[in-house]
């Protein structure tokens, strides 16, 4: 199946110049959307992890069944302000404007082995957040798998050295 025929394209959204990659279309088809779990999770073969990561909230979409599969734990990454418990934060660029990431203290340990899961990797700027805000209490991660990477913007240069798949490049 061809997953790109699935995605809409659409121009100047959410701002001027932007082309946004609008994955409903795939995730309303039920062949397409187990095809894209499917094909994350075959990118993940091998990888030997701990917990799954994803990013508020399309990193929900695509964490939360690789989780399911693969019998490991999900951690949510969320926006600033909606986790309850104790967090530690950190401020990222996006494609357009900038956000504050946040996850639970207590959901990552030192020394455990993490897979960070989204639907897009753009310029990388969310994924390098989560990296540093894990790696500086001690949680390695070995792997980071999109379905969408948009090679244009050069988001594998910023994550440099670490283990990166994507099932479909624009
Ligand atoms: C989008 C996308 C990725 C991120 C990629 O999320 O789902 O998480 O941007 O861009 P980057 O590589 O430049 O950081 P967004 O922050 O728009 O939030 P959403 O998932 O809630 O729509
Ligand atoms: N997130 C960041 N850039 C994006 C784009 N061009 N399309 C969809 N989601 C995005």
């Amino acid at each position: 199946m061809d997953l790109k025929e699935k995605i809409r394209s659409i121009e100047n959204f959410p701002e001027e110049g932007v082309i946004f990659r609008d994955i409903t279309t795939l995730l309303k088809e039920g062949d397409a959307l187990r095809e894209a779990i499917d094909q994350i999770q075959a990118n993940l073969d091998g990888v030997d992890f701990d917990l799954i990561l994803g990013p508020e909230s399309r990193g929900f979409i695509f964490g939360m069944p690789l989780a399911y599969n693969l019998k490991k734990g999900f951690v949510p990454v969320r926006k600033k302000g909606k986790l309850p418990a104790e967090v530690i934060s950190k401020e990222y660029a996006l494609e357009y404007g900038t956000a504050v990431i946040e996850v639970h203290k207590d959901a990552i340990q030192p020394g455990q082995k993490v897979v960070i899961v989204d639907d897009l990797l753009a310029t990388g700027g969310t994924a390098k957040a989560i990296i540093e805000m894990i790696e500086s209490v001690g949680v390695e991660v070995v792997g980071l798998a999109f379905l969408i990477e948009l090679d244009f913007l050069h988001g594998r240069d910023v994550l440099e050295g670490y283990n990166i798949s994507s099932v479909l490049h624009y």
